[in-house]
């Protein structure tokens, strides 16, 4: 499998970036009856409004549906998709964090088939058709949504909730604009940030990386050293915004390809139990992922260490520690602090390990295979 993703022609989305560029859509979407998703806060905050007059100055219609819910569920994504009959429209414009992409992804599965049930799409390639027109405009720099493969949802009546996965819903553009992260909180900067992070380290050192994807990630990891820290510091700083940008867009670009190993696994699963914030999760729990790989990362992490400390002029000192010291000191300057201990319950950790366990195992290519008892022992460790 992870020789024919390599060579499968994925489609990879038209990048267009800078300040302002949100609002510079006007030639793509002429003539086009435009379904624009987000959510509520991106209208409190008043960010929607330019990009909706800047379509009407062209003479654009547009239609907002800003009720996307965070874990978009079944319910929310067939009220967009009635919403986007109802008004006939061509074209979607997702602007907003990894829920209103992913909502974006499913009315498309939706939209592009006969089906009226999201459970005809879960796992790989079942999506029907590609939708004439995608736009994405991310409003966080991590999860890198604007350019993957997937979408997860949650059947609210049940509590499942799954991946869609099909090359289809890569969206046609990306669009990265700065001015749209100025009043993002700090602690989402950096645990988007962090999540940035753990998709170019987890796809590095799996097994199904390739050419291609190495170079996506370490130019992540080399932009996400430069300006994770200059973009927590001052979000007005649009250099280190678009910087964290692209990064975010290159190591989706990476893990979309190249997958993602057990710290999303088990951050899935605490996710899914307690609510705790993915990003979160997996920047608390990398480290300690790391150091469970033993020896089997030790040449790919010594390499990307090589590419933080370069900036550092310490090159000869480069090792797997001092690359997972440089994580953890990270998380410090941000605040990202680890409250695992006081979240996981002793008594839930059994069901949270085989969970992660059966999301991982076989399927992700991880450098060293963890069992069930090893990955309860993470959580362990992470919760001293
Ligand atoms: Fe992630």
């Amino acid at each position: 499998m992870y020789v024919a993703v390599a060579t499968m022609n994925f489609r990879e989305p038209t990048l267009i970036k800078g300040a302002g560029s949100s609002t510079k859509l006007g030639n793509i979407l002429e003539g086009k009856r435009v379904l624009i998703i987000s959510t509520p806060s991106m209208i409190r905050h008043g960010l929607l409004e330019p990009i909706v007059e800047s379509l009407k100055e062209k003479g654009i219609e547009s239609f907002v549906f800003s009720d996307v819910v965070p874990n978009p569920t079944f319910e929310s994504i067939y009220r967009c998709r009635d919403f986007a009959k109802e008004n006939n429209t061509n074209a979607i414009l997702a602007i907003g964090g990894g829920s209103a992409l992913d909502t974006a992804k499913a009315v498309i599965c939706l939209l592009t088939s006969k089906y009226d049930d999201l459970n005809k799409f879960k796992g790989m390639l079942k999506v029907k058709k590609k939708y004439p027109l995608f736009i994405a405009i991310p409003t966080t720099a991590g999860s890198g949504s604007e350019v993957t493969v997937a979408a997860v949802v949650t059947n609210e009546k049940n509590g499942d909730k799954f991946a869609i996965s099909d090359p289809k819903l890569i969206p046609d553009y990306a669009v990265l604009d700065p001015n749209l992260l100025a009043n993002l909180p700090k602690s989402v900067i950096a645990t988007t940030g962090m999540d940035a992070l753990t998709h170019a380290v987890e796809s590095y050192i799996g097994h199904s990386n390739y050419k291609k994807t190495a170079i996506f990630a370490k130019t992540a990891v080399s932009l996400i050293s430069e300006n994770l820290y200059a973009f927590y510091e001052n979000p007005h700083n649009q250099q280190a915004v678009l910087n964290m940008q692209y990064a975010a867009y290159l190591a989706g670009q990476a893990f979309t390809k190249s997958y993602v190993g057990y710290v999303h696994a088990l951050a899935h699963s605490i996710g899914g139990k307690y609510n705790v914030p993915h990003g979160e999760a997996n920047a608390i729990l990398l480290p300690y992922v790391l150091e469970a790989y033993g020896k089997s990362c030790d040449k790919s992490l010594t390499e990307l260490d090589k590419i933080v400390q370069t900036r550092q002029e310490n090159s000869n000192l480069c090792s797997k520690e001092h690359f997972m010291s440089w994580i953890r000191d990270l998380n410090d300057r941000m605040s990202v602090g680890n409250r695992l201990g006081s979240i996981i319950k002793s008594e839930d950790l059994d069901e949270l390990a085989a969970h992660a366990d059966k999301e991982a195992n076989p399927t992700y290519p991880v450098p060293k295979e963890l069992n069930k008892e090893e990955l309860k022992a993470i959580y362990l460790e992470a919760m001293k």
